[in-house]
C-alpha cells in the first residue's frame, strides 16, 4: 500500500492546479490514466472567461452566467467564481502562461463568445488549453513532493463503509481512504491510502458517439463518486457544442465559439444564414440555442452538415486569430480563408456531476470533487462559454485551502485488492461492441432533442448492457476499456435517469413532450440511497464469484 497526504485523480487544468497549490505542504500522488497532457484542458481553444478590462464588470458577468444558467446556478457560487477571475489569471501568468496581447502591446486582447455582453474571453491564440496545460504540467513534473503516476486509471474509491469489517473503530461518517488504482503498464491494481482524495477526472463526452473531447472523457469520477455514496446533480445538462469540424478524417476537433466571436458567420449550403431567423442574438446566442437551431436546420433539410465561414476575413487575420484551426482545416485540404467550414454539433461539456459545496467538498468525508466532473452550481441548466477552465482554477484554490487547513490524520491499513478467483477474459468482443451500441443510442435517443419514448428506450437497453457488463466485470481481470466501459454505462443511467425526472424543457434539456420551462427552477439531485441496496447484491455477486477486497 502507497500511502499519500493527497491522492489527485486527474491531470488537467483542476488537478494540476490544485498539486501546485498543495505540494509545498503536502505529499501530493497526482495519477493520469494516460499521458500527463491527454486531457480535454490540453485541448481547450477560445480560452478563459474573466473581468479584465474597465468596461466590463463583475455583474455583467455574473448576469451573463446566470442568463445562460436558465434559472438554475447557485448565485453564491457564481459571484465567488466571478469575483476571482483576475486574481486566477494573475496566478497563470506567474506560473509563466503566455497569453495573447492586443496588437499595440497595450494589454492582453480579450475576445467574445455566446452569451457574454462584453469581451472578456483571454487566451493564446485558439489554444489556450494547451498553453496553460502544458505550462503547469511542466512545473508538477520538477516538483519534488509530487508524485506522478501516468498510465494509471483509477477503479474505485476505498470509503470506510467498504472496509468497516476490517477497522471496527471507524466512524460510522462514510470518508474516503483512498483509491485503487490499475498500472496499466503491469496489469496489476495498487492500493493508494491518502488523508483526502480529490477526483479531477474531467467530463462524460465519450458516452456520445460525436463529441468533442478527449478519448480520457469517460465519467470515471462521476461514476466512482456516485458507487461510493455521492449525490450527482444535473445529468441531464449536456451541453453540445454548435460547430465541431465535420470531416471523415477529423476525430473530434472543434472549432472555437471564437470564430462566432470574430464575426464567423452560420450559413446553408446555398450560403443563406439561418441564424437571425431562429435568435435576435443570432450567431452569438448561447450555445443551446445555436446547437438547436443547427440540429433544426440539418433534420428539416436532411443535410449532413451546415458551414462556418469566415472568409470575408483577411488571411492575415484568421493565421493571427485562428492559427491551429487554419492549420488543422488546411491539412484537410479546407483553405477557411477561401472556403466555409462543414461543421456539426458534438457533445462538448458536463453540466452536472459530483454534488459539492464551495470548496468542492462531496458528501463523502475527505473526498472532493473539482474541474468538470464537479456539480458545483456554476453552470446550472447551461455553462457559459469559457467559464468552464475558470471553474477550474477557482476549484482548485478553494480546495487546496480547504486541505491544507486540515490537521494530519493517520490512514488505516487498507484491504488489497484481491484477483485469485477471476481469469483472463476469453474475448474482447464485448467491450468495442457494447461501446459502440451505447454511444450510437445516446446520441439517437439522448441528444440535442430528447422525448419521453426515446429515454425510456435508451434506458432499457442501458440495463440490460449493464448487466452483462457487471457480469463479465466480476469475471475477468479487469482492463483500462472496462473500467471505462463500466463507468460509461453507469453515468449514461445517471444521464436518462435525471433526463427522465425532469419534465420540462430548460436550458440544455430539451423535450418534445414538455416543450415549455417550468416556473419553478429545481435542479435534478439523484440521490444514491436508492442505488444501494444493489450495490450491496452486486459486491455480494463479487465476493461469490470475482473482484472482492482481500485482507492483509
Ligand atoms: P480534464 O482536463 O479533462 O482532465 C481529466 C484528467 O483526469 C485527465 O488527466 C484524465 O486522464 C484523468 N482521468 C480521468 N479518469 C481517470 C481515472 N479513472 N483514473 C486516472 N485518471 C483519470 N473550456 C473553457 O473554459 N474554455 C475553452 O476554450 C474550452 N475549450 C474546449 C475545447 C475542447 C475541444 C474541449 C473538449 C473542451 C473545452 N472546454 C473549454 C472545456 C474545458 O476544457 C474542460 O471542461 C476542462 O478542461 C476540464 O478540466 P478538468 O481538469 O476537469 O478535466
Ligand atoms: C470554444 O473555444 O468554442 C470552447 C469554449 C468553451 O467550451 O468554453
Amino acid at each position: 500500500m502507497q500511502q499519500y497526504d493527497v491522492l489527485i485523480i486527474g491531470s488537467g487544468l483542476a488537478g494540476l492546479s490544485l498539486a501546485l497549490r498543495t505540494a509545498t505542504h503536502k505529499k501530493i500522488c497526482l495519477v493520469s490514466k494516460r499521458k500527463i497532457n491527454d486531457t480535454a484542458s490540453n485541448w481547450a481553444q477560445g480560452g478563459i472567461a474573466a473581468v479584465l478590462n474597465d468596461n466590463d464588470s463583475i455583474e455583467a458577468h455574473i448576469q451573463d452566467t446566470l442568463i445562460a444558467g436558465a434559472g438554475l446556478c447557485d448565485s453564491a457560487v457564481t459571484k465567488k467564481v466571478v469575483e476571482h477571475g483576475r486574481e486566477t489569471i494573475e496566478w497563470l501568468i506567474e506560473q509563466g502562461v503566455s497569453f495573447t496581447r492586443e496588437q499595440d502591446n497595450s494589454g492582453y486582447h480579450l475576445t467574445r463568445e455566446g452569451g457574454h455582453s462584453h469581451r472578456r474571453v483571454i487566451h493564446a491564440a485558439d489554444a489556450t488549453g494547451h498553453a496553460v496545460q502544458t505550462t503547469l504540467a511542466e512545473k508538477v513534473r520538477q516538483h519534488p513532493n509530487i508524485t506522478l503516476l501516468e498510465d494509471h486509471i483509477a477503479v474505485d474509491l476505498i470509503t470506510t463503509r467498504k472496509v468497516k469489517d476490517m477497522h471496527s473503530q471507524l466512524s460510522n461518517n462514510n470518508a474516503c481512504l483512498g483509491a485503487y488504482v490499475l498500472d496499466n503498464s503491469t496489469g496489476k491494481v495498487i492500493t493508494i491510502g491518502a488523508q483526502n482524495t480529490v477526483l479531477a477526472t474531467g467530463g462524460a463526452g465519450k458516452v456520445y458517439l460525436y463529441t468533442t473531447n478527449p478519448d480520457i472523457s469517460t465519467g470515471d469520477g462521476i461514476a466512482m463518486a456516485w458507487r461510493a455514496g455521492c449525490r450527482v446533480a444535473n445529468m441531464e445538462f449536456i451541453q453540445f457544442h454548435p460547430t465541431c469540424l465535420f470531416h471523415p478524417h477529423a476525430k473530434s476537433f472543434l472549432i472555437s465559439e471564437a470564430v462566432r466571436g470574430e464575426g464567423g458567420l452560420l450559413k446553408l449550403p446555398d450560403g443563406t444564414r439561418f441564424m437571425p431567423e431562429h435568435d435576435p442574438r443570432e450567431e452569438l446566442a448561447p450555445r443551446d440555442v445555436v446547437a438547436r437551431a443547427i440540429d433544426f436546420e440539418m433534420k428539416k433539410r436532411g443535410l449532413d452538415c451546415v458551414y462556418l465561414d469566415i472568409s470575408h476575413k483577411s488571411l492575415a487575420f484568421i493565421q493571427e486569430h485562428f492559427p491551429n484551426i487554419y492549420r488543422r482545416c488546411l491539412e484537410l485540404g479546407i483553405d477557411i480563408s477561401k472556403t466555409p467550414i462543414p461543421v456539426v454539433p458534438a457533445a462538448h461539456y458536463t453540466c452536472g456531476g459530483v454534488m459539492t459545496d464551495d470548496k468542492g467538498r462531496t458528501d463523502i468525508n475527505n473526498l472532493y470533487a473539482i474541474g468538470e466532473t464537479a456539480c458545483t452550481g456554476l453552470h446550472g441548466a447551461n455553462r457559459l462559454a469559457s467559464n468552464s477552465l475558470l471553474e477550474c482554477l477557482v476549484f482548485g484554490q478553494a480546495a487546496a485551502e480547504d486541505i491544507l487547513s486540515q490537521p494530519s490524520t493517520a490512514i488505516p491499513t487498507l484491504p488489497y485488492w484481491d484477483e485469485s478467483r477471476v481469469t483472463d477474459a476469453d474475448e474482447e468482443v464485448l467491450i468495442t461492441h457494447t461501446w459502440d451500441e451505447l454511444r450510437r443510442f445516446m446520441w439517437n435517443y439522448v441528444g440535442i432533442v430528447r422525448t419521453d419514448k426515446r429515454l425510456s428506450r435508451a434506458l432499457r437497453r442501458i440495463h440490460m448492457l449493464r448487466d452483462e457488463v457487471h457480469e463479465f466485470y466480476s469475471n475477468f481481470r479487469i482492463s483500462n476499456d472496462l473500467i471505462e466501459l463500466r463507468n460509461l454505462l453507469q453515468v449514461a443511467e445517471l444521464i436518462v435517469k435525471s433526463a427522465m425526472e425532469r419534465k420540462e424543457s430548460r436550458g440544455l434539456h430539451y423535450s418534445k413532450d414538455h416543450p415549455n420551462a417550468e416556473l419553478e427552477p429545481i435542479p435534478t439531485v439523484l440521490e444514491p440511497s436508492n442505488y444501494y441496496s444493489l450495490l450491496d447484491r452486486e459486491h455480494g455477486h463479487e465476493h461469490e464469484h470475482g473482484h472482492h477486497l482481500g485482507h492483509h
